[in-house]
């Protein structure tokens, strides 16, 4: 049995866009009064709502009332938003004029996160995992990756990463796991870094493989995390190893992106401090260029420079880093919103960066359009014309929201 979703006042399928480069609102093709055909999980067709009616007088039909814009649910591809313990002290101390690496040299940061989450249990991590990711679900966020990190021992990254599965498995929104082990050298590990990275790659990853936890390896390259050497070691053993990598490239200090391009990463995240050289090798890869802005709030940090990347060529996903050190606010819209006023991003590509785009740096093929044969993951807000949603800067939330086919 087949349903009819619609009329909606403008239909965003974001079908035919390029994956790569600059893109302005009118290529973007807007059906007005537009519906989504479904069948089950699945979008069966796309189209104007009396075409389809037509067609299809079979299908159920569910009738919308009143002004709205559909578009693709929202994929955010970098989060870490399963910790326990709070980083509200970091913050003070931020905002009273110490920088992240400051803090994190004196015993804060992300140890501060490692200790609190090695001390909850799993169903403490798995509450604090299920309200974000319901928050985030409600705010139009139907996919999401979640990275491991504040474990930084086997037990404690194995711990993380099962509660996420469990979340995955419980929750409507699709959480996708990524081992982020190499975050950094934890503050009780004896030995240098290479040291541990080694351990990571012969002990930790080998355990996150058999119990199939994550087909995903991150790591954090940059001053007071790992050097560019032992980044370039650990990408070809972790990719030897059969996972999908992604790196925290170029946030502090420039170089390490194009790392992640050679080693094959499907994206390379932050790059508030990508280099000219970079910009360019990254936009002629197939690697997913990462902007974070809500890092650079919660830093008080220049935003990535979306705007060159794309008119260089590069494919931006714009993303949260939703976590309790840098990035706090976790609010993927309202952060989408910012960093387009801050670069001059068109709507067009601002919608790409959270959909098909986002899509794309998770490898991802069966959502990020609306089209046929793809989920149907789909939001409506609550207004006539797309361009009110960046104009309201984030406070203009979705009013309705279908994950898998099935109204949230
Ligand atoms: O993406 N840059 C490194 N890792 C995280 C921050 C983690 C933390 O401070 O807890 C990030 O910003
Ligand atoms: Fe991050």
């Amino acid at each position: 049995m087949k349903t009819l979703v619609g009329p909606f006042s403008q239909l965003l399928t974001m079908e035919g866009l390029p994956l790569k480069g600059a893109l302005s609102d009118s290529l973007m093709k807007v059906i007005t009064g537009g519906a989504l055909l479904l069948d089950g999980e699945m979008i069966a067709g796309a189209g104007s709502f009396e075409e389809l009616r037509q067609k299809y007088p079979d299908a159920e039909l569910r009738e919308i009332e009143g002004d709205s814009v559909c578009m693709p649910g929202m994929i955010d591809v970098h989060t870490h938003i399963c910790w326990g313990g709070s980083r509200a002290g970091d913050y003070a101390s931020r905002i009273a004029g110490k920088t992240y690496l400051e803090i994190a040299g004196e015993g804060g940061g992300i140890n501060v996160s490692v200790r609190g989450t090695r001390e909850a249990s799993p169903g403490e991590l798995l509450e604090g995992l299920r309200q974000r990711a319901l928050r985030h679900l409600r705010e139009g966020v139907t996919t999401c990756e979640v990275k491991s990190g504040y474990g930084l021992d086997r037990e404690s990254e194995l711990k993380i990463l099962r509660v996420i599965n469990q979340a995955d498995q419980e929750l409507p929104i699709d959480l996708i796991p990524t081992a982020l082990c190499a975050h950094i050298r934890p503050f009780d590990f004896e030995g240098t870094e290479r040291q541990y990275l080694d351990h990571v790659l012969e002990e930790i990853l080998p355990a996150i493989k058999d119990e199939k936890l994550a087909g995903r390896a991150d790591i954090f390259i940059d001053q007071g995390a790992f050097t560019k050497e032992d980044g370039a070691y650990f990408l070809g053993k972790a990719s030897d190893l059969g996972f999908r990598l992604t790196v925290h490239a170029d946030q502090f200090t420039p170089g390490t992106s194009g790392l992640a391009v050679r080693a094959g990463a499907l994206s390379a995240d932050h790059l508030e401090n990508i280099s000219e050289e970079d910009i360019d090798f990254l936009a002629a890869s197939s690697t997913v260029a990462v902007a974070l802005p809500g890092c650079s709030v919660g830093l008080g940090m220049k935003y990535a420079p979306a705007r060159k990347l794309l008119d260089r060529g590069a494919s931006v996903a714009i993303s949260t880093d939703w976590n309790p050190g840098s990035a706090p606010m976790g609010d993927l819209l309202m952060q989408a919103a910012l960093i387009s006023a801050a670069e001059k991003l068109s709507s067009a590509e601002t919608f790409a960066a959270v959909t098909f785009r986002a899509a794309a740096a998770l490898d991802l093929k069966d959502r990020g359009f609306l089209k046929k044969n793809m989920l149907a993951d789909f939001i409506l807000f609550p207004t006539g014309d797309f361009r009110e949603i960046l104009y309201n800067q984030g406070k203009l939330k979705p009013s309705r929201l279908w994950k898998k086919g099935m109204e949230v």
